[in-house]
């Protein structure tokens, strides 16, 4: 799948994200639905927005014993969208389980990918709460390593992360990165942030947006500039490779 700048809806209900999506009459998106909407919509929110011909993220991160999680995945699977996420602290034996619901009734299934370590989640509380002793680069890299392992086709991470994925799980494992601002947005509650094109220098498939875009003045040439950002950029290793 071709690179894209993933816009986050996180709208609290259908008026909200549907004023929101006709403001682009003519573009295809690529959204992402999370709980918020989804739960507050139900799956007529997803047939919606994809009779507008966008794609879509549903963001449910499941987590649950591996028979649940199939059984969840197969109902998604229905739901005929692009990706969908799991946690891939749910284990190795879960994230294969998600996998073989998707493809139980039709080989086309959607992307999945595993969130490794929420970027709320610091190395403190993975320490004192989590009892997990190792460092948070080292977490995260396993964690991608593991959906890997079961079959997965990415990770949900930070754009600094995206480097040392790419070199542990490989150049087509995707990464799919949010934290993003432009050079004269607000931070929000984001903390380590990049900018469209240093997400993509180092390495992001995927972009994920929300208020950047949600909330600009004009929201239509926000997506547009971040689109063009993201897509003309070069990755570094493209670069390193250039003459001179
Ligand atoms: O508005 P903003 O660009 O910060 O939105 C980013 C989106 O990505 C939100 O939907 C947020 O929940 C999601 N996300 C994130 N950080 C993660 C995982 C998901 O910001 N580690």
């Amino acid at each position: 799948m071709d690179r894209a700048v993933i816009v986050a809806l996180d709208f609290p209900n259908k008026e909200e994200t549907l004023a929101f999506l006709d403001q682009f009459p003519e573009e295809k998106l690529f959204v992402k639905v999370g709980m918020e909407l989804f739960y507050s919509e139900g799956p007529a929110i997803i047939k919606e927005i994809k009779s507008r011909g966008h794609q879509i993220f549903l963001d449910l991160k499941l987590h649950d014993i591996p028979h649940t999680v199939e059984q969840a995945m197969s109902v998604l699977a229905n739901l005929e969208v692009d990706m969908v996420n799991v946690h891939a602290a749910g284990t190795i034996e879960m994230m294969a389980a998600a996998l073989k619901g998707l493809t139980q009734q039709t080989n086309k299934r959607p992307l999945i990918i595993a969130v490794t370590q929420l970027t709320s989640t610091d190395e403190a509380r993975m320490k004192e709460e989590l009892l997990i002793s190792s460092s948070l680069e080292e977490t995260v890299k396993v964690y991608a390593q593991n959906a890997k392992r079961a079959g997965l086709d990415g990770v949900v991470c930070s754009p600094h992360e995206a480097p040392v994925i790419h070199q542990v799980c490989g150049k087509d494992f995707l990464t799919v990165t949010p934290g993003i601002r432009f050079k004269d947005s607000q931070k929000d509650d984001q903390v380590r942030i990049t900018t469209p094109q240093q997400a993509r220098q180092l390495g992001s498939d995927f972009i994920v947006v929300g208020r950047p875009i949600t909330k600009a003045k004009d929201p239509v040439l926000a997506y547009q500039n971040c689109l063009k950002g993201f897509l003309t950029s070069k990755k570094e290793e493209d670069d390193d490779k250039r003459p001179g």
